[in-house]
């Protein structure tokens, strides 16, 4: 189906998936996630039902597959009011026209990785996103081990929200998912009195371990040399203690 290894450099057009993408589309489905979806996911992709995708393919392919689709991403609008970010979002409650776009699948073929095809994707679901006025954000989960695919989304600007345990159940075992929103349309929830507490205390803490600092510099001076190696280190666990802290913080 797709060449093993790509010589050329390649040429890549962005357009709708339609109903000849249905074989190609379930194939790399196929060979790319552990789960298996049923036809009725293809077939609702292929002809819009209540799915909107986008599809690459490369124009310059020298096997003549010119039209075959080398990547992907289906979308879905789920409902704020039904979604699990809802509290995680800054919306009118009272209206229950609040919507959300959600990434149902995203992949590249293997040969085609790390030429930016998946960002032009993405790029193309944000877009869609913010154009939509009701639209509030655009979330996804990824399972826990995907490395690459976190990396990616991070490096995309999405937040990682939320680590979901045994979110996921295929083949016997279960995974853990991580839970990614990138807001669109003002979308971000402001922060809550907790998390600006808690912001403000880890600042605070800084300044205090700042001035302590200072000040055991000024006295280490006196002291003789071993009892100051001893200090130091003490210091400096206090200091490493508040990085995962300030870490927590979701806005
Ligand atoms: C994740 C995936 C879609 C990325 O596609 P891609 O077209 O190669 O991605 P891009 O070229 O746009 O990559 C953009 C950024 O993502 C990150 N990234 C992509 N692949 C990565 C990898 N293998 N390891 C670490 N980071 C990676 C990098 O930060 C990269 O930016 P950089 O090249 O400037 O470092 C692709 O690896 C894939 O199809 N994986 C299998 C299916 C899947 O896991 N889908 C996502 C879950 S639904």
């Amino acid at each position: 189906m797709f060449e093993l290894e790509i010589k050329h450099c390649p040429t890549i057009i962005y357009r709708p998936i339609r109903p000849s993408d249905l074989q190609v589309l379930e194939l790399i489905h196929a060979s790319l996630f552990p789960v298996r979806y049923d036809i009725d996911f293809f077939l609702n992709v292929v002809n819009g039902l209540g799915i909107v995708s986008w599809g690459a393919v490369d124009v310059s392919r020298s096997d003549g597959h010119i039209d075959e689709l080398i990547g992907f991403v289906t979308t879905r609008i789920n409902a704020v009011k039904e979604s699990e970010i809802q509290n995680l979002l800054r919306y009118d409650t009272t209206r229950n026209d609040q919507t959300l776009v959600y990434i149902l699948t995203l992949g590249v073929v293997e040969q085609y990785r790390n030429l930016g095809i998946a960002s032009s994707l993405v790029r193309e679901v944000i877009k869609y996103a913010s154009s939509i006025s009701s639209c509030r954000a655009v979330y996804l989960h990824v399972i826990a081990y995907n490395l690459p695919a976190i990396h990616f989304y991070q490096k995309m600007l999405f937040k990682l929200v939320r680590r979901l345990s045994k979110f996921y159940y295929i083949n016997g075992y279960h995974y853990d998912a991580f839970l990614f929103v990138y807001y669109v349309n003002g979308g971000q929830s402001p922060c809550s009195m907790r998390e600006v507490l808690a912001a403000v205390a880890a600042y605070l803490r800084g300044l205090l371990s700042i001035l302590a600092g200072k000040i055991w510099n000024g006295d280490c001076k006196k002291r003789s040399r071993w009892s100051r190696c001893k200090e130091t280190n003490s210091h400096l666990v206090a200091q490493n203690k508040r990085i995962p802290y300030s870490d927590t913080a979701i806005c």
